[in-house]
């Protein structure tokens, strides 16, 4: 095959006149509205999201999945496409229900003390709680020297109790931030465990 040969003129002129009549095609069906999807008031000059239902924006919404307020049942749905057994709710330590404070004050340590239980409560405190108050809980931390308030507990712990504990790690206080969203309560009770074992101020794993 010869590649060098020029395409003939008679080609080339097809071709433009093939596209100049595609091109007015398009545009006649566009002004007819046949072309147009319906973007129900899409403002071209403001194509940002203004509150009004575009097609394009609620692609994410329109899954198969419960909408807010929608009867249903998550059983519904094929065979683990969905999670249905979850944690326990975040409930805010000051949140009030018909008067009353949802916060149980009293919570029951459900877990032994076992050397597992405790093992596992150590990595929890040096993952969520070392940070601030140290791996043997002196607050030697760079956190605590550069301006963050949290105090030394080590000699604190014994005298607090293990509701309290459970409670501050979920909670938080005044100033410490709640620990309630990243732990489980067999999270919180194996690392009230820990802080209550004789293990707990020898200068943690490391
Ligand atoms: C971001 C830094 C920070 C982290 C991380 C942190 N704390 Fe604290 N902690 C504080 C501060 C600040 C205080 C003192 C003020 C307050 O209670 O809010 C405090 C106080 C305490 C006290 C003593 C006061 C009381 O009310 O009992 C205990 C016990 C305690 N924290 C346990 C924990 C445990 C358990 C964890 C891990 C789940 C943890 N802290 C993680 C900053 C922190």
């Amino acid at each position: 095959m010869n590649f060098k040969r020029k395409p003939s003129k008679a080609i080339l002129l097809g071709g433009v006149v093939a596209l100049v009549l595609m091109g007015a095609a398009a545009a006649i069906a566009w002004a007819a509205g046949a072309m147009r999807p319906d973007y129900q008031g899409y403002d071209l000059a403001r194509p940002w999201f203004d509150g009004r239902s575009y097609p394009f924006y609620l692609d994410m919404f329109n899954q198969p999945s419960l909408k807010p307020q929608e009867e249903g049942t998550l059983q519904e749905f094929p065979q683990d496409s969905v999670p249905r057994t979850g944690s326990e709710a975040f409930i805010e330590a000051t949140a009030l229900v018909g008067g009353q404070l949802q916060r149980d004050l009293e919570p029951l340590n459900p877990t032994k003390a076992t050397p597992a239980s405790i093992r596992r409560g150590r990595f929890i405190y040096e993952t969520y709680c070392s940070v601030c108050h140290g791996l043997a809980g002196e607050a030697n931390t760079p956190v605590a020297q550069r301006g963050m308030p949290a105090p030394p507990i080590t000699g604190l712990i014994p005298l607090l109790s293990e509701p309290h504990l459970y409670n501050k790690a979920l909670y938080g206080g005044p100033l410490m931030p709640p620990y309630g969203f990243q732990t489980t309560q067999q999270d919180r009770w194996d690392m009230v465990n820990y802080m209550k074992s004789p293990q707990f101020g020898q200068g943690g794993s490391q």
